[in-house]
C-alpha cells in the first residue's frame, strides 16, 4: 500500500511539505520553540512527528484534546522525565514506595543525586495542586536536560484545549506555563492546534501570556506541484501510470490540497487499480475513486453541516460561497459569520476579502440540494 489515511503518518507514507520540514528541522536543531496552526486533518501531527523522527530526536508528545485532566498530563510528563533519567515505569514504583524507589535507582540514575532526590521529594507523597506540580515537573525537565547537556523536545498538540482540562485551579494556566517555559533554555516546545482563532488568541494577542513567545507557522494545504511529482513516482514504483499528467493535476486541484481527503482518494485509486488488475489510471477511474471517497466522508460532512447550522445564517453564507452567489448580509454581519466559519475550520482566508471552503467534499455536498 502506498498511502495511509486516518491517524498521523510518517516515513514512507509522508508526502510533500519539504519547505516547512526544512524550516522546522533547522528550528529543532537550534532548540527554538514554535507553534503550528492549521485546520483539522491538515497534517499538523504528521508533520511534527515526521520531522522529529527524521532527525531521530526522541520527544514527548501530549494531545490536550484527548486529555481530560491536568493530573494525567502531569503523570505523563513525569514518566518522560524519569525515562530521560534512565528509569522506565517510574510512576508505578514511585506510587508504591518512594523511599525504595530512591534507593533502587540512586546509583544508576543518569543525573546527579541532588536532582534525583529533589524529584523524588517533590512527588513522593507531597500534596500539591496539579498546576503547581506541572510547573515543578517542567522545571525538573529543564534541569535534567541541562545536566545531560541535551535538548529535550516537547510536543503539545491541540494546545488551545489546555484551558479545558479539569484540575486547573489557577485562573490563568497559560500565564503559569509561560512563566516557567520562558526560562527554559534546554527544552524545545512545539505547540500545535486546529482551532485557528483560539491559537491566534493565545500566540498573537498582545494581552496573552504567550504573545511573542515563539515562532509561528500556519500550515497550508499540500503544494500541488510537489505532491504531483511524488505521487507520479509512488505509482510508478508499482508500474502504475496516469493516462495524462493533466488528469492528476486536475484531481489535485479539485481536492484543494486537502491532505486527508487527497490521501483517501489516492488510497482508493490504488485499490481500484489493483482490483481491476490494470496499470493505467483513466479519468473514469479517478471519478470513481473521488466519488467513493466523498461517499465515505458523507457522515462526517453531515456532521459538519449540522454544526454549521447551529449558528444562524452560517449555512446560507457558506452555501453562497460554494455556489458563487452574492452574499446578502451587511458587511458587519458577514464579517462575523465568516469569523465563525474560520473558527470552526470550514473556510479560510486566502487573501484580503477572498475566502475559500477548505474541504472540497463539503463544498460538493453543499451544492447537492
Ligand atoms: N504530509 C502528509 N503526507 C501524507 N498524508 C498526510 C500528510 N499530512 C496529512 N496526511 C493525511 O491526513 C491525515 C490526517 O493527518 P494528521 O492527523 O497529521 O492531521 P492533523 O492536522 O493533526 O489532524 P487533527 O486536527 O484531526 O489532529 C493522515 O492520516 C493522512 O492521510
Ligand atoms: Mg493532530
Amino acid at each position: 500500500m502506498l498511502f495511509r489515511y486516518g491517524s498521523a503518518v510518517t516515513g514512507k507514507f509522508f508526502y510533500d511539505r519539504s519547505d516547512i520540514q526544512k524550516k522546522i528541522s533547522s528550528l529543532l536543531v537550534g532548540g527554538q520553540s514554535f507553534m503550528l496552526k492549521a485546520p483539522r486533518r491538515y497534517g499538523k501531527t504528521s508533520l511534527l512527528k515526521n520531522v522529529l523522527q527524521t532527525k531521530k530526536f526522541d520527544y514527548f508528545y501530549a494531545d490536550f484534546r484527548k486529555t481530560p485532566r491536568l493530573e494525567l498530563f502531569n503523570n505523563k510528563l513525569l514518566e518522560y522525565l524519569y525515562s530521560k533519567m534512565g528509569i522506565k515505569g517510574a510512576l508505578k514504583q514511585l506510587q508504591e514506595n518512594a523511599v525504595s524507589f530512591l534507593l533502587t535507582h540512586k546509583t544508576t540514575v543518569k543525573v546527579t543525586l541532588p536532582l534525583f532526590e529533589a524529584s523524588v521529594e517533590l512527588f513522593g507523597g507531597a500534596v500539591m495542586k496539579e498546576d503547581e506540580r506541572m510547573v515543578q515537573i517542567l522545571d525538573l525537565i529543564e534541569q535534567t536536560a541541562k545536566e545531560l547537556d541535551e535538548t529535550f523536545y516537547i510536543v503539545l498538540d491541540e494546545f488551545q484545549d489546555v484551558k479545558k482540562l479539569s484540575g486547573v485551579e489557577t485562573a490563568d494556566i497559560l500565564e503559569m506555563m509561560r512563566g516557567t517555559m520562558q526560562q527554559h533554555e534546554n527544552v524545545c516546545y512545539m505547540f500545535a492546534g486546529s482551532h485557528m482563532t483560539l491559537m491566534t488568541e493565545i500566540f498573537e494577542n498582545r494581552k496573552s501570556p504567550f504573545f511573542n513567545f515563539c515562532r509561528k507557522f500556519v500550515l497550508d494545504g499540500f503544494d500541488i506541484d510537489e505532491l504531483k511529482q511524488e505521487l507520479v513516482k509512488a505509482f510508478k514504483s508499482k508500474e502504475i501510470v496516469f493516462e495524462s499528467d493533466e488528469l492528476l493535476l486536475n484531481l489535485l486541484h479539485k481536492l484543494k490540497g486537502h491532505p486527508a481527503n487527497t490521501m483517501l482518494v489516492m488510497q482508493l485509486l490504488e485499490s481500484l487499480i489493483t482490483e481491476e488488475d490494470i496499470k493505467l489510471i483513466s479519468d473514469l477511474l479517478i471519478q470513481k475513486a473521488y466519488d467513493e471517497a466523498r461517499e465515505e466522508m458523507n457522515d462526517l460532512i453531515s456532521e459538519y453541516i449540522k454544526e454549521i447550522k447551529t449558528k444562524e445564517h452560517l449555512h446560507d453564507v457558506i452555501y453562497r460561497m460554494a455556489s458563487g452567489e452574492r452574499q446578502i448580509l451587511d458587511a458587519n454581519s458577514l464579517r462575523q459569520k465568516r469569523a465563525y466559519l474560520i473558527d470552526m475550520g470550514y473556510i479560510r482566508r486566502k487573501e484580503r476579502g477572498v475566502y475559500e471552503i477548505i474541504d472540497g467534499f463539503l463544498e460538493d455536498n453543499l451544492l447537492m440540494i
